[in-house]
């Protein structure tokens, strides 16, 4: 038996309970790992509140890192004794060891250790697909992040830097701006007291920004439209805020034949060479030291629910990292 924090309904913070739960043998095509170190994401939330439905009772966490300590038949990639990271599907990484599929998991090279991968493996592949894959980034470029001192933002605020972007980011608070900025932000808007839309615009020229990265949802998702260059994309990757209200389509010609899109990490890393790959250019951005991964927060396992509580009410900033 071993601890994990799971869920028996759906609500707030005080439904993660610290159960026992068995953690069985290895099928094919499956690995038992004892995690060291586990990734707290905004995603959580959603599948705690059940906005992203799951069997009950379920156990939450979809990033961490450990070593495999059983293999199952079929698995030729990964030994006993490995250390390994993953972030995807299906949940269960909230827990001291777990049975998984070993095709969401990766080797973790020597300069990556255990609590950097579980506070980077998810929110540093978002970047990665976000500034590399959904709209590529071009040195030059001016670019809009939104919640840029956030666990995702601060990772892609040093990355889009790093590729010769211009980084506006925006922020909630004097000390989230001053963060940002140490992290490759070149412009912040306190979105709490300034009109972002008004200041995107002075800042460009009244040109306004290739792409949007919008992680926040309903309170900015409208608003984001209107930060775009004639034929611009406005990515919406999350909904920190709640979910956005429907789209008008007349409103992509109205702004300008922009597009919106709304893509998700795990249909990026879906097959082996596609992770391999989004996991490698994480990991060579983090070896180079072009990107550094901090952790701002971290809880005891079985405190998870003040994680949650901070991380909802946005007194979290970088990355959080559970440990077991
Ligand atoms: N599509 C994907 O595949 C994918 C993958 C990973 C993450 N995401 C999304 O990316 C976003 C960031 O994730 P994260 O784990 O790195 O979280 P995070 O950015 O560390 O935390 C969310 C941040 O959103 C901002 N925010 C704005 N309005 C908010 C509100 N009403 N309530 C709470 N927060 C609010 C806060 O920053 P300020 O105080 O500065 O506003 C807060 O710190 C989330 O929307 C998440 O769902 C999507």
């Amino acid at each position: 038996m071993v601890h994990a924090i799971r869920i028996h309904e759906t609500g707030g913070p005080e439904v993660l309970s610290w159960d026992e739960v068995n953690v069985g043998s290895p099928s094919e095509g499956e690995i038992l790992v004892r995690h060291t170190a586990i990734g707290l994401n905004y995603i959580d939330t959603y599948l705690r509140t059940g906005v992203r439905p799951l069997p009950m009772p379920s156990i939450l966490g979809l990033e961490a890192a450990g070593i495999v300590e059983e293999v199952g038949e079929g698995v030729n990639h990964l030994s006993v004794g490995d250390r390994i990271g993953y972030a995807d599907m299906p949940a269960g990484a909230y827990s001291e060891a777990r049975v998984m599929p070993a095709k969401i998991a990766v080797k973790l090279p020597d300069g990556v250790n255990d609590q950097v991968a579980a506070a980077s493996m998810l929110k540093g592949m978002t970047a990665q697909f976000l500034i590399r894959q959904t709209f590529r980034v071009e040195p030059g470029m001016t670019v809009l992040l939104h919640a840029a001192a956030g666990g995702v933002g601060l990772i892609a605020s040093q990355w889009l830097n790093h590729l010769g972007a211009t980084v506006i980011g925006t922020v909630g608070s004097k000390e989230k701006a001053d963060l940002a900025k140490a992290h490759g932000v070149h412009h912040t808007i306190n979105y709490q007291t300034e009109d972002f839309v008004e200041r995107v615009n002075e800042i460009t020229g009244g040109e306004g920004v290739p792409v949007v990265y919008d992680g926040v949802g309903k309170d900015t998702f409208y608003n984001s439209m209107k930060c775009l260059s004639p034929l611009g994309m406005l990515v919406c990757f999350g909904a920190a805020s709640g979910a956005t209200d429907p789209l008008n389509i007349i409103d992509l010609s109205t702004y300008g034949s922009i597009y919106v899109t709304r893509p998700v990490l795990f249909h990026y890393t879906a097959s082996r060479p596609a992770l391999e790959s989004c996991a490698n250019d994480l990991f060579s951005v983090i070896g180079s030291g072009a990107v550094k991964i901090e952790i701002h927060q971290t809880y005891p396992l079985e405190n998870t629910a003040q994680a949650h509580r901070d991380l909802e009410a946005r007194k979290t900033t970088g990355s959080t990292v559970l440990l077991p």
